[in-house]
């Protein structure tokens, strides 16, 4: 039995289906607040699978969170849920304080409440999985060194120093309460279900759409790409493995400029897609003003995760993206189902010319 928060979320799901795929009679509780990034439709193929208990809820209510813990004892508590559009928490900063500080937070408290309760054994196998990002370490110059788990926090937008300060809570519950938590801190992923509001999705549905494909400055800032699948992996890795109190760098080793992700995109879709004219997607490609306080560059040294855990992602970038746009040229119906209301009112807001 585990707790999942965010289970409806691109990452989230990735989790959840895999995870019941992979422990067939595992339950798994998911507390998720459906925002305009939660999409009950990404758990469809579990309408079946009657120990997925989902709770439309917010980590910010204790008063459930307690509830659901009390009521369902479960073994581990993975966390996924948070606002992670960094644009948007330059537009709404508060909805990201809220969630990823005090909602980190409250489910910390009744986690330690919960953890507490318990007899010793179950106690001794409990785990709380934090599930963080690589921007809380900010921006690395193009020839630094990777980032490494002992790298400063310097974080530079409010999504970034949202999640440093729920990792510090994360840290201290451990180092205070003796919590049995565990962080992970993970570079940028790609794959099914993710909302097409950011970098790849929006660039595949864009590019179909015969629509400009927008890249921020001069594109040239550098992201580490990982397939959702192998974060996935690395977070069952860590639960089942990792040292108590420890965070763990997950990466893709595919460091790559936005302006060779969205041409090789292209490149793809060329051969997959072929336009009618014969022109290359290539020719959407637009540059637009640079999101402010943009971090050039990110990379992950996953030494750690390799030496003492044993995982490395399987994906590369090739192989990944080619997976990806295929899942996103055959589900044209779950985007459109995404696509709301809100999505295009945010597109018109944060593209406008
Ligand atoms: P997402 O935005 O796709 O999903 C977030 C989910 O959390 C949604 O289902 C949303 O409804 C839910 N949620 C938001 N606020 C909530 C609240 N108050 N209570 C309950 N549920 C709430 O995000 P994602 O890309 O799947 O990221 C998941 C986690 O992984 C986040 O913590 C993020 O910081 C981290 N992360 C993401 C990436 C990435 O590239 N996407 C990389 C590293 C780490
Ligand atoms: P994004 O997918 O938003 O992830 P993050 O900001 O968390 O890394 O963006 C990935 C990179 O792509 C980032 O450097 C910003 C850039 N980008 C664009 O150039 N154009 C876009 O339309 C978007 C959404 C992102």
């Amino acid at each position: 039995m585990i707790l999942v928060t965010g289970g409806a979320g691109f990452i989230g799901s990735n989790f959840v289906l895999e995870y019941a795929a992979l422990h067939p009679g595992a339950a798994i509780v998911n507390l998720d607040k459906l925002t305009y990034a939660g999409n009950f439709s990404n758990l469809e193929s579990l309408r079946n699978y009657p120990k997925h208990h989902f709770v439309h809820g917010d980590i910010c209510d204790a008063t459930l969170v307690d509830q659901l813990l009390a009521q369902y004892q479960p073994e581990a508590i993975v966390h996924f849920a948070a606002e992670s559009h960094v644009d948007r928490s330059i537009h709404t900063p508060g909805d990201f304080l809220q969630t990823n500080i005090v909602g980190s937070f409250t489910l910390l408290q009744c986690a330690t409440r919960y953890w507490n309760s318990l007899d010793e054994g179950r106690r001794t196998n409990f785990r709380f999985l934090h599930v963080s990002t690589d921007e809380v370490f900010g921006s690395l110059s193009r020839d630094a060194p990777a980032f490494t788990e002992t790298h400063p926090y310097e974080p530079n937008s409010p999504y970034s120093a949202s999640k440093a300060a729920s990792d510090h809570l994360a840290r201290a519950w451990h180092h205070t309460y003796g919590l049995p938590v565990l962080t992970t801190n993970c570079s940028n992923n790609y794959g099914p279900y993710q909302f097409p509001e950011k970098l790849i999705p929006l660039v595949i549905t864009h590019a179909l759409e015969g629509r400009p494909l927008p890249i921020y400055g001069d594109g040239q800032q550098v992201r580490d790409w990982l397939y959702v699948s192998d974060h996935c992996d690395a977070i069952r890795v860590v639960l089942a493995r990792g040292h108590l109190g420890e965070t763990y760098n997950i990466g893709g080793n595919a460091e790559m400029t936005n302006l060779a992700v969205v041409e090789q995109i292209c490149t793809m879709l060329d051969e997959l897609r072929p336009k009618a004219d014969g022109s290359s997607y290539r020719s959407q490609i637009s540059f637009v003003r640079d999101r402010p306080g943009h971090d050039r560059r990110y990379a992950m040294n996953i030494e750690k995760a390799k030496r003492s855990l044993g995982w490395q992602p399987r994906e590369s970038f090739e192989s990944g993206i080619r997976k990806t746009i295929l899942w996103y040229l055959e589900h044209a119906q779950w985007l459109s189902q995404v696509r709301s209301g809100e999505y295009l009112q945010w597109l018109q807001t944060h593209y406008r010319p």
